[in-house]
């Protein structure tokens, strides 16, 4: 499997950028190999119906774990399907920062994609306290195993993780690849152990770009990025996306 590039977009974006990137990745995606998934906002999902023969993939940024029901604001996995997408963020950290998602929640909103056949980019990452006190392996493999150890087996190698250490999150310091390299060595050791399965892919998320993605893509666990603030500039997400493409 080629490597997977997640662009997530957050509350950014516009019709117009849609287009955009939609142009400056296509072409990317046949001839290199790599996979690109496109985390919209919710409202712009319903445009990517216009982009019927792409190969670019669609992703929500958030799913709740209901079918349906009085839960104003909120998108479920159904929705997400019907719009086109064929994956969904699950446990961003702003969403557990700021919409105070807990682990638990992050488990059944896993369940409620992995029902569907929705297929969940899982985020953990320690914050930079946790980093500090040395606590990081034991954070993310805690948020990892709470996932894992709830949903049915033969559905858990649908689940991409993405390793996002908070402190790298929107601030311009990447995580080292060596940090990253530990980090997604110990994840799949967990998984490992837990499910038995040789497949969990691991993407590194946290202040990528054009300039250090390739470095990080070169780390034997790194399985792809996920990618916030450089996804938002059409040329530089291409100039991105061939960094990763010639990585492998
Ligand atoms: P960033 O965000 O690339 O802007 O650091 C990454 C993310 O939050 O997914």
């Amino acid at each position: 499997m080629g490597p997977l590039v997640v662009a997530n977009w957050k509350m950014n974006g516009s019709e117009q950028l849609l287009q955009a990137v939609v142009q400056q990745v296509e072409g990317l995606i046949g001839p290199t190999g790599i996979k690109v998934v496109l985390a919209l906002p919710a409202p712009y999902l319903s445009l990517t119906k216009g982009f019927d023969d792409t190969q670019i993939e669609w992703a929500g940024q958030n799913v709740h774990w209901l079918k349906s029901g009085a839960y104003t604001g909120e998108v479920s996995a159904s929705m997400l399907l019907e719009l086109g997408a064929g994956w969904s963020l699950v446990g961003h950290s702003e969403r557990r920062q700021y919409c105070a998602e807990t682990d638990e929640m992050v488990l059944e909103k896993t369940k409620a994609c992995l029902a569907l056949g929705l297929r969940p980019i899982v985020c953990v990452g320690e914050n930079l306290q946790e980093r500090q006190a040395g606590k990081a392996l034991e954070v993310v493999c805690r948020q990892l195993l709470g996932v894992l150890k709830g949903v049915p087996r033969d559905l858990a190698p649908l689940i991409v993780v993405a390793y996002e250490p908070v402190w790298a999150i929107g601030t311009g310091e990447e995580a080292s690849p060596e940090i990253a390299q530990e980090v997604h060595a110990a994840l799949k050791r967990a998984a490992r152990k837990e499910i038995d399965t040789v497949a969990l892919r691991v993407l590194y998320g946290g202040s990528v770009n054009a300039d250090n993605a390739a470095v990080l893509m070169s780390m034997p666990d790194v399985d792809g990025v996920l990618v916030g603030g450089a996804s938002l500039d059409a040329l530089g997400f291409r100039r991105l996306c061939e960094q990763v493409a010639g990585s492998v």
